[in-house]
């Protein structure tokens, strides 16, 4: 696979319209496979991901989508949910194996618990959309969908919470507006 800044940052966009194709299974995997080697606190590595595979279950989670989200999600093959797990500390014991106190976590206030897994989850997914696109594959995250939605129809049963829909193909640059700029190097920073 040949990749290079331009296909990883300068030239890569946010998708809004893809191809429809699903990806094979083994596409999917390939991304969690490179995804995984984000560095998380502790390693506790909170994220967890629920891929949308076909034409049944991208229809269910368009019906979770906000409505200037609904036709992307319809119309594209394949999505990953990102969510970050509240119980990401009950798998410390092998995760962390170098920690001291496994089970400190557990006295956590939950907000504290949940500022911990939202901010390395979203370390993950910054990785995340990286790896696909390491892969030749183009993402389009999205947090416009309902929450409560989504979490009842995808995470039933479990503790995790929703994060943002990533959804994967190839991405129609057509389709986009021109690139809105970033902030420059003397807005957002500083050399002390
Ligand atoms: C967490 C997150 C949530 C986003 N939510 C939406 C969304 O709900 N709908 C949408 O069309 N784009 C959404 N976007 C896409 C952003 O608008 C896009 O990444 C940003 O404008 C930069 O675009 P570019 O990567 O093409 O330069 C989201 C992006 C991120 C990272």
């Amino acid at each position: 696979m040949q990749f290079s800044k331009e296909s990883l940052f300068t030239e890569a966009r946010s998708h809004k319209q893809f191809d429809g194709k699903a990806l094979s299974d083994d596409d999917l995997q390939a991304i969690y496979e490179l995804s995984k080697f984000a560095p998380t606190a502790n390693n506790s590595c909170p994220l967890r991901i629920v891929f949308v595979n076909t034409i049944e279950s991208m229809q269910r989670l368009a019906s979770c989508a906000l409505d200037f989200n609904q036709d992307k999600t319809k119309t594209t093959g394949s999505a990953a949910i990102l969510a970050y797990d509240l119980d990401f500390h009950h798998e410390f014991a092998y995760l962390a194996p170098h920690m001291k106190q496994p089970t400190a976590h557990a006295s956590w206030p939950i907000d504290r618990i949940e500022r911990y897994a939202i901010a390395n989850a979203n370390l993950q997914a910054g990785f995340f959309i990286v790896a696909a696109r390491a892969l030749g594959f183009d993402c389009g995250p999205m947090g416009g969908f309902d929450v409560n939605a989504v979490e009842s129809k995808f995470f039933n049963g479990t503790r995790w919470k929703f994060n943002c829909v990533v959804l994967l193909g190839r991405g129609d640059y057509s389709a986009l507006h021109p690139r809105a700029p970033r902030l420059s190097f003397e807005q957002a920073c500083r050399i002390i």
